[in-house]
């Protein structure tokens, strides 16, 4: 029996229910949960704004977390942004750097393992300046190589945009290897962690990324609350992506100055509670210790992948990963179909195309059903849910699917 520490911590485990849904939005310890009631109950009040004493507290606080994301990604405290999730982090680097640095003819790469956030920015900034975007070939797994990226890459390439781990696939990028060849060529990389950072250890000084991507609410956090990193010279190069208040220093009226820290691209108010909620996700996974996450995380996926190997009826599209994410359908029964036996039985897990459409346009399907596994998850969880799948299997066949 693989041993579990962690699930009492989590309040909405509860009456059976498993959650399998992880890759769409974690559950919450009641740390975190306790953090954000603290602000609202006792701190309520605006950063970097008021004198009083909650104000003070809770600017103190908010600038605290990012001290807290700095050290966790290895990474100077100027060089963390908050926005609201990795989707606004993403938009923020096509706007901000991808419309400033671009011109007809320049090539911008991405892959077909794109979540919809790291792909459609980017085939807007390429439609808008005349950049021309390429696709690197996935190997007959549907994974990233670098022999297949260094193929597609050329003086031209000014930007590369990939995921990190794939939200469908679950394929970890050989990302530190794709960063030094992209160099070699000048090209900057553009890294959605989404789906890494809650379980992978990240240095973005090891790592070399130019610009790096994550939510909160997909590590233990609040949603809500996203983090852009991004190279202390570029950003400095880099105009505000929106215009407000707190972003600006002198503000005349034909002319005006901006912050120069990451709060230039901080404008107006920031989820306040959400950002104090991060630190305490942050630090509840960092006592855990992210490879002690990623190992557990891994051995229910194999206890998992064992089990359904063994059964008739469906097929996994991902047997290979090395992450906590499956993907399946039951053969001949439409995905949002399958969804709802499992609703039935109180496994939450999510159907459809995951807001990554060229994916499932490469494996041939129009949606598929997707688990993904985390640190309340046990193989008591893995045992119902495979069950389930036995009995929608014989359910399906006998309505005549
Ligand atoms: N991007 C999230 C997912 O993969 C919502 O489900």
């Amino acid at each position: 029996m693989i041993k579990n520490q962690w699930i009492k911590d989590f309040p909405q485990i509860k009456n059976g229910n498993v959650y399998l849904d992880t890759a769409a939005t974690s559950l919450k310890p009641l740390a975190v949960i306790n953090t954000v009631n603290h602000y609202y109950k006792n701190l309520s009040s605006n950063i970097h704004r008021g004198m009083y004493e909650a104000a003070i507290e809770t600017t103190e606080k908010y600038e605290e977390t990012r001290e807290t994301v700095a050290k966790f990604i290895n990474s100077k405290v100027d060089e963390v942004i908050y926005t609201r999730g990795t989707t606004s982090a993403l938009n923020l680097v096509a706007y901000a750097y991808g419309f400033n640095n671009l011109k007809p003819g320049d090539e911008i790469i991405v892959s077909e393992l794109e979540h919809h956030s790291s792909f459609l920015p980017w085939q807007y900034v390429a439609k808008k300046t005349g950049a021309i975007l390429k696709f690197i070939e996935l190997n007959q797994e549907g994974r990233i190589t670098t022999e297949a990226f260094k193929k597609v890459i050329s003086n031209k390439t000014k930007v590369v945009a990939l995921t990190y781990v794939s939200n469908v696939m679950g394929y970890i990028t050989p990302m530190k290897e794709i960063i030094d060849i992209a160099h070699i060529y000048d090209a900057i990389v553009v890294v959605d962690a989404a789906q890494a950072i809650q379980h992978l250890a990240i240095d973005v000084v090891d790592l070399d990324c130019d610009f790096l991507a994550f939510s909160g609410h997909k590590m233990l956090g609040p949603t809500g609350i996203g983090i852009l990193y991004g190279k202390e010279r570029l950003l400095k190069q880099m105009e505000p992506f929106q215009y407000g208040g707190d972003m600006n220093e002198d503000v005349e009226k034909v002319e005006s100055t901006w912050k120069r820290g990451p709060q230039k691209f901080e404008a107006g108010t920031m989820p306040i509670a959400s950002v104090l909620g991060l630190k305490t996700a942050i630090d509840y996974i960092e006592n855990i210790g992210v490879e002690n996450i990623h190992n557990y995380i891994t051995n229910i996926h194999r206890y998992a992948l064992e089990k359904l190997s063994k059964i008739d009826g469906l097929t996994v599209y991902n047997k290979t990963s090395e992450t906590g994410i499956i993907s399946f359908n039951l053969d001949h029964i439409p995905s949002h179909d399958a969804i709802t036996y499992f609703a039935q039985n109180k496994i939450a897990i999510r159907a459809g195309q995951h807001c990554a459409k060229l994916i499932c346009d490469w494996l041939g399907i129009y949606s598929c059903l997707r688990a993904s596994i985390y640190i309340y998850n046990t193989e008591n969880d893995i045992d119902k849910f495979v069950e389930t799948i036995k009995e929608a299997i014989a359910y399906f066949k006998e309505l005549g699917f």
